[in-house]
């Protein structure tokens, strides 16, 4: 009933050239792949080359990050207003480096998220503890304050593209990856969260994404269990083959 969906996070790599390169060897990949969603997430100047490059493909281009205003005195900033106009479907929010680079915060979280569903766009929010706080086994208490807050004043009837990606700060860009069993544990606590939020309805039809060094030969295993519903790829993402394995590894 969950669809999975595998995103690919290029972060900062890829000129339009390069999206090029990336999208003209790996469509044809994964053309005869159904189980899946596919989606493609460059830096802002590449999303004008991907959106064309996947258009009547099934694979979908998303955004990295935006702004929730819909327009105004924000230099620098991307809107949703002009992500739809660009033809995205998609938005990464809350990415651990967005947090820890460029302030963002639980709370600009919940407002991007409430303007990625306003404007039609699917959001990916993504969550998860350092490591730090799992040694210290305050794991569930950060996923608790940050779901709770991201979802704070969302209308569970609006919330259907919701997708949360849990991702272990400690996992990403590092070789590390939770186990199956500290992913699952994560997955199906984060499940009760939206449950509590949202309701037992969003929270079973909300997929939940793994992140953190998924690997051509990681992908399987995750995506067998039972509450992940999918992949956030940062680093083996770049790459046509390996991210197309990831996708037709991720079939269960
Ligand atoms: P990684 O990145 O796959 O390189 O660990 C994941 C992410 O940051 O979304």
């Amino acid at each position: 009933m969950r669809k999975p969906l595998i995103a690919a996070n290029w972060k900062m790599f890829k000129t339009p050239a390069e999206a090029t390169a990336f999208t003209n060897e790996f469509l044809p990949l994964v053309a005869a792949q159904t189980h899946a969603e596919i989606v493609l997430c460059p830096s802002p100047t590449s999303l004008p080359t991907v959106v064309a490059a996947v258009a009547g493909t099934g694979v979908s281009a998303g955004a990295q990050t935006m702004d929730y205003h819909d327009n105004g005195a924000y230099t620098g900033e991307t809107s949703p207003v002009m992500l739809n106009a660009l033809g995205v479907s998609h938005v990464i929010i809350g990415h651990s480096e967005r947090r820890q680079y460029f302030n963002e915060t639980d709370t600009t979280v919940n407002l991007k998220l409430k303007a990625a569903l306003a404007h039609g766009l699917v959001p990916i929010v993504c969550v998860g503890e350092h490591r730090e706080e799992r040694e210290s086994g305050k794991t569930n208490d950060v996923l608790k304050l940050q779901v709770s807050i991201a979802l704070e004043g969302i209308d569970p009837a609006a919330a259907k593209p919701l997708v949360i990606a849990y991702e272990p700060v400690w996992a990403i860009g590092t070789g590390l990856t939770a186990t199956p069993e500290m992913a699952a544990d994560a997955h199906k606590f984060i499940r009760a969260e939206i449950a509590a939020a949202l309701g037992a309805e969003i929270a079973a039809s909300t997929r939940i994404l793994y992140g953190g060094s998924v690997k051509p030969d990681n992908a399987a295993a995750l995506c067998a269990l039972e509450d992940i519903d999918g992949a956030l790829v940062g680093g083996a993402s770049l790459e046509p083959a390996s991210f197309a394995s990831i996708v037709l590894n991720s079939a269960v």
